[in-house]
């Protein structure tokens, strides 16, 4: 994958602005956008403006871990350090070392990981599973996920104390029908690459085509125009963009939400009742009465909410924004 942005000066300037302030730092980055918007090229264009950009870039797909092997997937292992342990293997945080850890989907990563993973960017040293040595790290991680880490926080799925860690320098990618500006250029790329894979000359997108394409919204963001294009390079036999047999071929459907994968994620019901409560008292900084309280939010009698609250043990304190007008409406204490 190239290291070069298409949109840099256009659609995507401000992320790019972004990108050169923290590259040059050691400071954690968190990229934020939806389904194929682009996180890991901006992921991989911090490295190469980074002073690490002669050091290795290691991506790692979080939501791919089995629990078991949490451990000797973050530190390595030594050799025999327990049964199919045949050979010495060195963790993601060696692997990187000297340069930028990619921590992909870091919204799946499963708790137990969480954990471990917050320890090392505490202490920045590792310790082999079977081994004695601690090991000193110099890794610059950059965290990706399309998931809503704050509502992770809030539901208590996704740990606060890491989530911290992590967002120092959130850097949020637009979606594709946000910057439809930079839609000539990625069509044109892709368009270019298409024709070549097809061992033909590169192709050009036609005015009618750029008109076509921006005819449609673009759930799948770049990833999703890259693939219609080069459907619609083959539909052409590789000398013309069949582009309208391309968008409303079979294969374009929106991505659904990703399943719930086991039962581990499944919280009780009062837990849920307790996060979105939270949610609605971090999003209305604490108030619970009034036009602008959390309770009106939720549907239900102020009185009500201070009942559940208590029932489920919530500090309304917590979320209580300094900033806030209105300190008349906030529940007498
Ligand atoms: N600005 C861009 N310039 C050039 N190519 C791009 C750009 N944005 C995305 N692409 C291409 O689109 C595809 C999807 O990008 P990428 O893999 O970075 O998305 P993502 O946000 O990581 O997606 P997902 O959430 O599904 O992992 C890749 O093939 C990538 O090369
Ligand atoms: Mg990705």
């Amino acid at each position: 994958m190239s290291e070069f942005v298409i949109g840099a000066s256009a659609g995507l300037k401000p992320v790019m602005e972004r990108v050169l302030q923290v590259a040059p730092t050691d400071a954690p980055v968190l990229v934020l956008g939806e389904t194929g918007s682009g996180k890991e090229v901006i992921a991989r264009a911090i490295h190469a403006r980074s002073r690490r950009a002669h050091g290795p870039v290691v991506r790692v797909n979080c939501g791919a871990i089995p629990s078991e092997l949490i451990d000797s997937e973050l530190f390595g292992h030594e050799r025999g350090a327990f049964t199919g342990a045949v050979g010495t293997r060195k963790g993601w945080f060696e692997r990187a070392d000297g340069g930028t850890l990619f921590l992909d989907e870091v919204g799946e990563l499963p708790r137990a990981a969480q954990v471990r993973l917050l320890r090392v960017l505490q202490e920045s040293t590792i310790e082999r599973v079977g081994g004695h040595e601690t090991i000193r790290m110099d890794v610059r991680i950059v965290a990706a996920t399309h998931r809503h880490l704050e509502n992770m926080v809030a539901e208590g799925t996704f740990r606060e104390d890491l989530w911290y860690r992590l967002s120092v320098f959130p850097i949020r990618l637009p979606a594709l029908r946000d910057r439809m500006e930079d839609l000539p250029a990625l069509a044109a790329h892709f368009a270019e690459h298409a024709g070549k894979r097809l061992g033909g000359p590169g192709l050009t997108p036609t005015p009618a085509d750029i008109e076509l394409l921006r005819g449609y919204t673009w759930p799948g963001n770049v990833r999703e125009l890259a693939a219609v294009i080069e459907r619609g390079a083959i539909l052409g036999n590789g000398k013309r963009l069949e582009l309208a047999a391309a968008l409303g071929g079979p294969t374009v459907k929106p991505p659904s939400r990703p399943p719930i994968r086991d039962a581990d994620e499944i919280v009780t019901l009062d837990e849920a009742t307790a996060a979105h409560i939270r949610r609605a008292l971090a999003a209305r900084g604490g108030r619970i009465e009034g036009p602008y309280g959390a309770a009106r939010l939720l549907g239900i009698n102020p009185h009500t909410l201070r009942a559940r609250m208590r029932k489920l043990g919530i500090e309304w304190s917590r979320f209580r924004d300094p900033s806030a007008p209105e300190p008349s409406m906030q529940p007498n204490r």
